[in-house]
Formats: structure tokens, C-alpha cells, sequence
């Protein structure tokens, strides 16, 4: 785990309120999903979700809070201390196809996940539900890289009329097992469609790595902290209250 000052490449808006900031840090041997970031001004860092893992390192994020609108303000040359990586991963299970579905702010981790996929000669449809057109974020990213890629938006002012799982009953496509990862609604239906998969389960969080509780859930096994023991959790192993 590193805790370092990186240096920002890029950090421009991609998509509505959500930002693309590009890390001059080369996490490729760490193993880890999110890094928490420290945001001048305030105390507790910001956990974000790695979207690329290459020789620079791409997080997206959305503005949704002071801590990360005063990240958007940071520019091309400013430094910011990163912590982590930390958490788990996905694990890139049997079989030559794999189903991806993500909603929002939830669909950077995926990204990282297609590219291992498709490493590994593996077939990616990724299902990406949005509110809006102008929200819509990494579709021809998926595409460039190799994947299926399929767009819904809730008011059906781009792609598919509906949610991402409105999406996924409008396809023909196998409901054996996923890899999710979005808002807490989209992971609820994601555990009543599929009996076999896994999802990144996106929390608040303090520390980041286990100390202080803050990122408590129950599961089938007992209690669990997401920032250690996740984010990433098999389909039906969280107790969601
Ligand atoms: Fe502190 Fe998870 S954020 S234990």
C-alpha cells in the first residue's frame, strides 16, 4: 500500500458532474480497487474506485460532495496524496463469456475488470445504466477495448428506455452470473436476477483499510468491513438492511 503525493496529468469533465482524473503513478503490481484520496481542507480522505490500471492510473468520480467538487478544481500539475491501493478485486472466474452490469459513478471499476477479462480471451458484454444522455460515460472506451457495450438511460434520451436491468430483460443473455457494481437499487435487482456472481459494493468509509468501523455490514458470514474485507462480495453473501 503506498501513501505517496501523485502528480495529476489530467482532470477534466467527461461526463455531467463526473470528473476523469488521470495519476502520473504506475499502480499495476499493487493489488487493491480503490485508492482513498486526501483532498485539502478536509480530514478524511475520499474513497475513489481505480477505473485503469495502466503505466498512469485513471480514476472518474463525481462531484457529489464539497470534498470531491474541491477535486474537480485541481488541475493539470497539482499533486494529490493518494492512499492505497486497498480493498479486494474481482476475481476473473471458468468460462469464455462474461456478463458486466453497472449503474452511474459504479461502472469505473469495470473498466479495469473488462480490460483483465479480455486479457484473458474472455468474451465482455458490459450493460451501462445512466438517468440521463448527459450523464452517459466510457461507452466507446468499452467498445475500443473490445467489449459488447449496451446504454440505457431512465428517460430514454440515449439507448435502452429503462434501467440497467430493464436492459438485461430485453436481451437474450445467459442469468448463470455477473459482475456488478452501482447504486445500492441496482444491486438489489443484481441479487434477485443471479444466484452466482459477484458485486462491488460501494460504501462510505473512514480509515480505508480496517481500523475504524466506519464500513460495517452483515453478511451470511457475519460481520464484515467493506474497505478490508470487500468491496468486492459473491451474490448473496450481504445481509442488505
Ligand atoms: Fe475504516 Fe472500513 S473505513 S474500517
Amino acid at each position: 500500500m503506498l501513501n505517496t503525493n501523485t502528480l495529476i496529468l489530467e482532470n477534466i469533465e467527461i461526463a455531467s458532474q463526473v470528473y476523469k482524473m488521470t495519476l502520473d503513478i504506475d499502480l499495476r503490481e499493487y493489488k487493491g480497487e480503490f485508492l482513498e484520496l486526501s483532498v485539502k481542507g478536509f480530514s478524511l480522505r475520499r474513497p475513489i474506485s481505480i477505473c485503469d490500471k495502466g503505466s498512469k492510473t485513471v480514476i472518474i468520480y463525481k462531484t457529489i460532495g464539497n470534498g470531491t467538487l474541491e477535486m474537480s478544481k485541481l488541475k493539470k500539475g497539482d499533486y494529490i496524496n493518494i492512499l492505497g491501493p486497498l480493498g479486494n478485486e474481482f476475481p476473473i472466474v471458468e468460462g469464455n463469456e462474461a456478463l458486466l452490469i453497472g449503474g452511474g459513478v459504479g461502472i469505473p471499476p469495470l473498466y479495469e475488470l473488462a480490460k483483465k477479462l479480455i486479457a484473458n480471451k474472455k468474451k465482455v458484454t458490459i450493460l451501462m445504466g445512466f438517468n440521463t444522455k448527459a450523464d452517459v460515460f466510457y461507452e466507446n472506451e468499452f467498445k475500443e477495448l473490445g467489449a459488447k457495450a449496451y446504454v440505457s438511460t431512465m428517460d430514454g434520451s440515449y439507448g435502452f428506455k429503462g434501467t440497467a436491468i430493464d436492459l438485461f430483460n430485453s436481451l437474450n443473455l445467459s442469468r448463470d452470473f455477473c459482475y456488478a457494481c452501482g447504486p445500492k437499487l441496482l444491486l438489489l435487482a443484481i441479487e434477485r436476477e443471479f444466484s452466482d456472481g459477484y458485486i462491488s459494493f460501494e460504501s462510505r468509509m473512514a480509515c480505508g483499510f480496517g481500523i475504524c468501523n466506519a464500513c460495517q455490514i452483515n453478511t451470511i458470514n457475519g460481520p464484515r468491513k467493506i474497505c478490508k474485507d470487500g468491496p468486492v462480495f459473491k451474490i448473496g453473501e450481504i445481509i442488505y438492511e
